[in-house]
């Protein structure tokens, strides 16, 4: 089996981590939780929304958090911006990279944005061009790619037309989410080869959610496609507010194990992360969600 040598993980904690928590977090701690992943080898940041405050509150310091992060020159900082008016908002704080996010069901694309995904795609093509007018990168995501909260099952042939329609506009890269984590690892190849008809390997990454306990084996099933590129979430956090009982992203400290103990580089130190990872569990008055910082802080305690 042929596996990358290098993968590019982002960290999607700062937005997708933190959006679904009930409780206020102050900006000053998403500020302090991108400096730590940055100090722990991140190279990709996302890290937060330019959405609705009444959808999604938690994200509504969108501006604040971009203006307090110290940024570094080799890291790259993304954004969510589902329309126009979000990404007019998102490039006064000039991002590296836009995520445009439709849905490969219809009826989670009118829970999460309020439209279908014909209407999604059309919203989008506006804020692509006037991203890449601007030299902003510009990331697609296609949420419920194997299984939808309304609908169940998701055919490949579904995310096959989101990747094509988001191709069509000029979205540059397709994130192939599993966003209620019940995808195992064939169905999430079949997911991943339908994008796959519309963008290269290197243009595709994976982004899944862990409710079912699958997410480190889809990771290592898509790893074995060839795909080097996945979003991850410091301590496991997060949750999408639309997809109730869904749990966070796989936790980046999980993914980061895997890869080294395979021999595959990311450039992160695993014990800083731990740290990254245990700021902002304390802050949340929780552990981490994630089996090898448990591992990793309890060692550090003996
Ligand atoms: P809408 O209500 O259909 O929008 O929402 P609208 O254009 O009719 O506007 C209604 C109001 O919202 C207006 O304000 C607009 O100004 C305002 P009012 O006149 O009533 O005071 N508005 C905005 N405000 C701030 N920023 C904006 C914006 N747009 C309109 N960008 C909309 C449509 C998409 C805005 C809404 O449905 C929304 O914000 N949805 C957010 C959904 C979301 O953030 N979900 C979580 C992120 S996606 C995710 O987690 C999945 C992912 O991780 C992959 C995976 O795991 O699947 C990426
Ligand atoms: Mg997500």
């Amino acid at each position: 089996m042929n596996y990358p040598s290098r993968v590019k993980l982002v960290d999607v904690g700062p937005r997708d981590g933190l959006q679904n928590e009930k409780s206020p977090v102050p900006a000053a701690v998403k500020i302090k939780l991108v400096q730590l992943l940055q100090q722990a080898g991140l190279k990709e940041i996302e890290v937060t929304s330019f959405v609705s405050p009444k959808w999604v509150p938690q994200m509504a310091d969108a501006l604040d958090v971009m203006a307090g992060i110290e940024r570094q020159p080799d890291v790259r900082y993304s954004v969510l911006t589902p329309n126009i008016k979000g990404f007019e908002a998102a490039l006064a704080s000039k991002p590296d990279e836009i995520v445009v996010f439709a849905a490969a069901s219809e009826a989670f694309s009118q829970r999460n944005i309020n439209c279908s995904i014909a209407e999604s795609i059309e919203r989008f093509a506006p804020v692509v061009a006037a991203a890449k007018a601007a030299g902003i990168y510009t990331r697609g995501a296609i949420s419920c790619a194997v299984g939808c909260p309304y609908e169940g099952d998701v055919a490949p042939e579904q995310v096959e037309l989101v990747a094509r329609l988001m191709k069509s506009i000029g979205v540059q890269h397709m994130g192939v989410a599993d966003t209620i984590g019940v995808g195992t690892p064939l169905k999430v190849q079949r997911a991943i080869e339908a994008a796959l008809k519309h963008y290269a390997i290197g243009d595709v990454s994976g982004h899944f959610h862990d409710t079912y306990g699958q997410a480190l084996g889809n990771t290592l099933a898509s790893l074995q496609m060839g795909v080097w590129q996945f979003d991850t979430s410091i301590a496991g956090l997060g949750g999408c507010p639309y997809a109730k009982g869904a749990t966070g992203n796989v936790a980046t400290e999980d993914v980061v194990y895997l890869l080294h103990g395979m021999g595959i580089d990311t450039g992160i130190e695993l014990d800083k992360l731990v740290d990254a990872g245990q700021y902002i569990s304390d802050f949340l008055g929780r552990k981490p969600n994630s089996r090898a910082a448990t591992a990793l802080l309890n060692k550090r305690l003996n």
